[in-house]
């Protein structure tokens, strides 16, 4: 096989949204490029469109006006698949159809050249399937974009079961060279960010059917406290929810009901509504005319406090204590474990226990619980739980301890883990969980949450900040307080955290 350079002969197939963003990222590293699509005159068409957004780019001082015309020059449309006979590497992004895709590839097999390298962007089909009966299966391999293809900066490059590692290390080396950050993955089902990403939505959704909050405040807290660039309601609206869905049914269906990925039956809800989000007007918000988003819930306070005292260390929520005292508010630090008291109120890091079980199990009155933030010295927000005996004074003062920090506070129903805690808990499971199974390396699965879907921070060294032990300890008081297999911790979480070791290691 010989190595890429800019005269590599690159054809896409499927000039739809992806096939167009490809096509326009190997044409703008060099290559030259066919685009062909079945649909007579797509294929001239989506140039245009590229033509028009790399106008865009000139007009922004981001391109110069002679690479613009270089680039489109080095693209060229064809009508017919015959015209890419002489493709050195041809990438497939048509219809999400096994049959369909498994044709197209036997038609390849049978025209382009034995070493032509036959990628395949599909999202969701195995590329094992997809290379089986195929004469030489070894140069099918997966090129996994994220939309829009020339912005998003992850490349999947998922092996399936015959593929030539050789090969899966040059693409990658391509896709590096194309300015994108390739990560490497096996044909697994939702290779790494649509498998690692499914607790995202997946927690938001049982929170919302459990009455925890409404969708404005849950999205505002990931936001806000987690650093996710969007919720997960609004941004399951954007993708929409018959997307979404079914990207959840089939990961749920081929690993064969694991409840770790079972579909929410508030979204199926949605989807049989035909509210599928912000493409039919509706979804969990309200997209049509004159129609406006709700507020997150937000409590106030009447109480002004001075002072607060912190027992022991606040494990990953210490760098709050800089904030109250930044702003004017008097600490005595003690021996003790873990407890932030103010007036009568007692607040702890949620451990993944409901707030009245641990005020009755560790003996503590008038107890609220503190979600995860990101980051305690900048977050805007910051979610709290009370136990069933907390008194409203209490709470008043633990509610004017945090606003007067500068925290906007929501209030969440007592349900164990609050929000960020136990979604980035459930994340960092489902990333250890691949990384024991070989579905990629640590390092490589977290970028891929990093680039692929903008987590603030990949789930593993979130794990790690938050310390193992403490993850750990999250993971086993949710599934003791569900009672369900969804939460049970991944055996690589429990190893390394025996071992004393890292996740990176
Ligand atoms: P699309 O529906 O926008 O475009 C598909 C194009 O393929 C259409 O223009 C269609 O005419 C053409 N086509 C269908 N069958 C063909 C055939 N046999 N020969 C030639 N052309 C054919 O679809 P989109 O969204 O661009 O997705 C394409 C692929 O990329 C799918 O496999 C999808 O799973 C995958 N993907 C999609 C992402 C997304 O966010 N839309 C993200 C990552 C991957």
């Amino acid at each position: 096989m010989s190595v890429f350079n800019t005269n590599t002969r690159v054809a896409v197939i499927g000039a739809g949204a992806m096939g167009a963003g490809i096509a326009q990222v190997a044409a703008q590293a060099g290559h030259p490029v066919q685009l062909y699509d079945n649909r007579p005159g797509a294929a001239a068409q989506a140039l245009q469109g590229i033509d028009r957004q790399l106008g865009q780019l000139v007009d922004k001082g981001k391109l110069d006006a002679a690479e613009r015309e270089a680039i489109s020059a080095r693209l060229q449309p064809v009508e017919s698949i015959e015209a890419l006979a002489d493709a050195q590497l041809v990438i497939e992004a048509i219809v999400e159809n096994l049959q369909v895709k498994q044709d197209l590839l036997r038609q390849l097999e049978a025209l382009c050249a034995d070493d032509c390298i036959l990628a395949s962007n599909t999202s969701s089909l195995s590329i094992t399937s997809l290379a089986a009966g195929l004469r030489r299966p070894q140069r099918v391999i997966g090129m996994h974009f994220f939309n829009p293809a020339p912005v998003m900066a992850l490349v999947e490059v998922v092996s399936g079961l015959a593929t030539d590692p050789q090969l899966a290390a040059r693409l990658y080396q391509l896709a590096k060279a194309w300015g994108k950050q390739p990560v490497h993955t096996r044909s697994t089902p939702g290779f790494i960010v649509n498998r690692v990403a499914r607790p995202f939505y997946a927690e938001s959704l049982r929170l919302l059917q459990e009455g925890a909050a409404d969708c404005a405040t849950l999205d505002a807290l990931l936001r806000d406290a987690g650093g996710f660039r969007m919720g997960p309601f609004e941004l399951t609206d954007l993708i929409g929810h018959d997307v979404n869905y079914a990207v959840t049914c089939s990961v749920f269906d081929a690993f064969y009901g694991d409840f770790r990925f079972q579909p929410s039956l508030v979204q199926k809800e949605l989807v049989d509504a035909g509210r599928l989000g912000r493409k039919s007007g509706q979804g969990f918000y309200d997209y049509r005319e004159g129609a406006e988003r709700p507020p997150a819930a937000e409590l106030q306070s009447t109480a002004r406090v001075d002072r607060c005292v912190v027992e022991g260390c606040l494990g990953v929520m210490q760098p709050l204590l800089q904030r109250l005292k930044a702003s004017g508010i008097s600490v005595t630090e003690r021996p003790g474990n873990g407890l932030l008291r103010v007036g009568d109120a007692t607040l702890a890091l949620s451990d993944g226990r409901l707030a009245s079980q641990r005020a009755r199990e560790d003996g503590l009155s008038n107890l609220l619980l503190v979600d995860l933030a990101l980051d305690y010295t900048s977050a805007a927000r910051i979610a709290i739980s009370k136990a069933a005996d907390t008194t409203a004074q209490a709470q008043d003062q633990a509610i004017a301890l945090l606003r007067q920090a500068g925290f906007s506070v929501s209030e969440v129903a007592d349900l164990p883990g609050l929000v960020v805690l136990r979604t980035v808990a459930t994340l960092a499971n489902e990333a250890a969980d691949a990384v024991l199974q070989g579905v990629g390396s640590a390092a490589d699965i977290d970028l891929a949450m990093r680039a692929g879907v903008n987590y603030p921070c990949g789930p593993l060294a979130w794990a790690e900040h938050i310390g193992l032990g403490y993850t750990l300890r999250v993971l086993q008081n949710l599934q003791s307080s569900y009672g369900e297999t969804r939460y049970r911790p991944s055996l690589l979480l429990r190893r390394v955290h025996a071992q004393g070791g890292h996740l990176h290691d």
